[in-house]
This record gives C-alpha cells, sequence and structure tokens, in this order.
C-alpha cells in the first residue's frame, strides 16, 4: 500500500490561510472522475469560502463541531442527487457519493490540505439555508485547508490530534463466505 493511504487523517489544526481556486478546483476536479452506478454521478459540492458565506454554514453545523471548523477557510457540503434517470430512487447514491468523499480527502492530502467531514449539523436548517431541493440529499459538511497550529485548539482536542488506528484486515476480510 501507498504510505499516503495511512498518512492522511482528519486534524481539527486548521490554518485560516486562504485556498486559491486551483488547488481547490484540483481537489473536485479528482472528485469528479470517480465511478458512480451507471455513471449517474449523483455528487453535487455547493462551496462556502467569504466571510458571510462560512457565516451561514455555521448556522448550521454544531456548536461542538464549530470551536474548531470556524477556522477551516473551506466548507463544503456534500449533496446526493437521490433519484434515477427514470424517477425511481436510486439505491446507490450514498455509496456513489462516499467514492466522491473519499477522493476529496485523498487528493487535498497529496496537495498538502487537511480535510475533516462532519456529520454533526442541522441537516433542515442547511437545507432551508441553502435551497436545496428534497430530492437531494444532504450527507456531509468537509472543511478543507492547509494545517494549523494545534496550540490554538482547546486543550482537549489538542489531545486528539494524532492519527486514529483502525482495525487489522483479520477483522475486515473473509474467505469464501462471511463468518462475522
Ligand atoms: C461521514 C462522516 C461524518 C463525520 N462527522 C464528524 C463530526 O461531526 N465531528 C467530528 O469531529 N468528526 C467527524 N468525522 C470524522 C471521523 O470521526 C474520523 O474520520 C474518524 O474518526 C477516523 O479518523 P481519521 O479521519 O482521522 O482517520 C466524520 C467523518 C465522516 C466520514
Amino acid at each position: 500500500m501507498h504510505a499516503h493511504y495511512a498518512n492522511r487523517w482528519s486534524s481539527r489544526a486548521f490554518d485560516s490561510r486562504p485556498v486559491a481556486d486551483e488547488v481547490l478546483y484540483t481537489v473536485l476536479e479528482a472528485a469528479r472522475w470517480v465511478p458512480s452506478s451507471g455513471n449517474g454521478q449523483p455528487w453535487r459540492f455547493i462551496v462556502a469560502r467569504t466571510e458571510e458565506e462560512r457565516r451561514r454554514f455555521a448556522s448550521f453545523i454544531r456548536p461542538a463541531n464549530r470551536e474548531w471548523s470556524d477556522h477551516a477557510p473551506v466548507l463544503i457540503l456534500l449533496i446526493s442527487y437521490t433519484l434515477n434517470d427514470n424517477g425511481t430512487p436510486s439505491g446507490s447514491h450514498a455509496f456513489d457519493e462516499g467514492t466522491a468523499w473519499g477522493t476529496i480527502a485523498s487528493q487535498a492530502a497529496l496537495l498538502g490540505l487537511n480535510t475533516h467531514a462532519i456529520g454533526g449539523y442541522d441537516r433542515e436548517l442547511a437545507r432551508e439555508a441553502l435551497h436545496i431541493p428534497a430530492e437531494y440529499e444532504l450527507l456531509a459538511v468537509i472543511k478543507l485547508g492547509y494545517p494549523g497550529d494545534k496550540s490554538a485548539l482547546p486543550e482537549a482536542l489538542q489531545e486528539r490530534e494524532v492519527p486514529t488506528g483502525r482495525r487489522s484486515l483479520n477483522e475486515l476480510v473473509f474467505e469464501a463466505v462471511f463468518l462475522g
């Protein structure tokens, strides 16, 4: 495995330095190319970068995720189109969108950027604030930015500024049949 995969982790320490358009759009371009069921490409990315846009996002992000997310110069809400071409519900849009998120995290890390996904936000408030129609599901807010100084974080969060562990492959992989 390339060391890149194990070296990525979700830091909370962001620098407020802006992310250039070219860098942000390189990250989103990588996500654009991921595979999806029937090439449906259900992902949509709502980006907040200005003070006003980030304030609007802050209005629906839960306080516990704000004490550090407010430092991030870019916030991206990942939403997903939930219908197939014929109007029936898609069984795969969230799976496809997860591929896009994983690729955003990976491409960002390759460019020296942190990403941190947040599920802790109010979906209904976000839907209202950003005028998102019912046929799109809100999946996660992604914080994106350059690594910052962890000493700016509350003490309890500074202790969490280390890579997290993972289950071993022995626990995850089953030869031939599932033995869980
Ligand atoms: C969909 C999703 C939602 C998450 N929501 C939150 C969140 O609300 N707050 C938070 O601090 N971290 C959140 N995380 C970050 C995870 O806790 C983190 O990815 C996980 O612990 C693995 O750590 P690592 O990314 O540093 O390897 C979320 C991650 C994902 C993928």
